[in-house]
């Protein structure tokens, strides 16, 4: 079937034909395994994510996260071993679809878990969804395209969209009193829309953005970019980078002197899973995320106290992300009883998920297919995260875009 002609297929009519969309999908480009080798054989798990590069520590966070909660249950998927296939995505946009073509058309995987970058992402959704490859369960990136004009019945998200964490930041940033700010973030989707989120709520609560710096991803020569805002002397500024890009973003920030005197705000990936490396530069950060490690329900207890026995280190959000992925499959897959070909069933189960016991507390599966979840306010205090709050409660992604929604 052309790929225009399925664009059109609404969420409805597709469950109620989903025996000949399969059919149909058997004959097409992208085939999912389950339908090719039924449902006794091994689950196999597709992994997209980067394993080398300034985001491998997020990709190492989510695969390791996604195999202790496999391993938390008995080890197996409803009753099915696991074989998980990785490629490193090295954040390439350029390789996307062949890596994406490469688990789908030659693994034959059953589920495509990945990635942590918003460019690959879009690239994927455009490629599997809707329903012209196997489900996809995105751990991290947070393009809001995915569950925006590129969502689809097959595409599921566990960790946010890029607006989530980024919209309650701007409001705190006005509420500590600062009437002026600079955004800075890496040019490329992830970076803009995050910055255009946090600057539209600075802004509606009476603050001025008076400069946007555009960073090349992933350079983190930032000398110029700080010897700007040093001239400018904005109120804060407010900040995307993640993994080993913001390590030297906060060291290089602190070491150009700015650090007492204008704070820095952000979405939590700047300091999340890297505040120990940032070490005294990272003290006193203010950052908005969806989770905190200090969070004290006992489902984040026993994960942290898990994730520490079989990897001698503490989980961060990426982790988190990974662990809900697998917990989403996992608790799908168990109302097939195993069968990974029961599309139309496993879609069913993934889009009324309720997660009352995730690490990060509780959410639940949008309409668009994205976490409905708690922001959290967050201080770097001993080189952990102290919570202060809760910013944004049970906050909702606008899905702009999405005809499911
Ligand atoms: C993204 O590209 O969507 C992305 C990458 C790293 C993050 C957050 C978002 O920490």
């Amino acid at each position: 079937m052309p790929k225009e002609s399925r664009k059109g297929f609404s969420r409805r009519s597709f469950l109620q034909t989903t025996a000949a969309a399969v059919g149909a999908t058997a004959v097409g480009g992208l085939m999912p395994a389950s339908f090719a080798i039924g449902g006794s054989s091994k689950v196999r798990i597709g992994i997209l994510l980067p394993y080398s590069g300034t985001y491998a520590m997020l990709g190492n966070s989510i695969t390791d996260a996604f195999k202790l909660r496999v391993q938390m249950g008995d080890g197996t998927i409803a009753g099915r071993e696991v074989e998980y296939i990785p490629i490193d995505s090295e954040m390439s946009v350029p390789k996307a679809p062949q890596n994406t073509k490469k688990l789908v058309d030659k693994e034959k995987v059953d589920f495509l878990v990945g990635p942590v970058h918003s460019g690959i992402a879009a690239v994927m959704a455009k490629l599997v969804g809707p329903r012209e490859g196997p489900i996809m369960i995105v751990p991290n990136a947070g393009s809001n395209a995915v569950t925006g004009p590129l969502c689809a019945d097959n595409i599921f998200r566990t960790s946010f969209s890029n607006w989530q964490p980024a919209f309650p930041g701007g409001k705190v940033m006005a509420d500590d009193g600062h009437k002026t700010a600079i955004t800075i973030a890496w040019k490329y989707a992830a970076g803009m829309q995050m910055m255009d989120a946090g600057k539209s709520a600075f802004e509606q609560n009476g603050g001025k953005v008076i400069k946007d710096i555009q960073v090349p991803f992933p350079n983190v020569e930032f000398q110029a970019n700080l010897s700007e805002i040093a001239a400018l002397k904005p109120d804060a500024v407010f900040a995307f980078f993640s993994g080993g890009g913001a390590v030297k973003f906060v060291k290089d920030y602190a070491a150009a002197g700015l650090k007492d005197k204008i704070p820095l705000y952000g979405p939590g990936f700047l300091t999340e899973g890297v505040s120990k490396a940032q070490g005294a530069a990272a003290e006193g950060i203010r950052t908005t995320l969806h989770y905190s490690g200090d969070l004290e329900n006992s489902a984040n207890q026993a994960f942290r106290r898990a994730y520490d026995k079989a990897y001698g280190k503490m989980p961060n959000v990426f982790s988190v992300q990974g662990y809900d992925a697998a917990a989403l499959i996992i608790n799908a897959m168990t109302q097939v009883g195993g069968d990974s070909g029961a599309t139309g069933d496993l879609i069913n189960a993934m889009s009324g998920a309720k997660f009352p016991d995730s690490p990060r507390g509780a959410w639940h599966m949008s309409a668009a297919h994205n976490p409905v979840q708690n922001i959290y306010l967050r201080e770097v205090r001993g080189g952990k995260q102290k919570l202060l709050g809760i910013a944004a409660k049970d906050l909702e992604d606008p899905a702009k875009g999405c005809k499911m929604a």
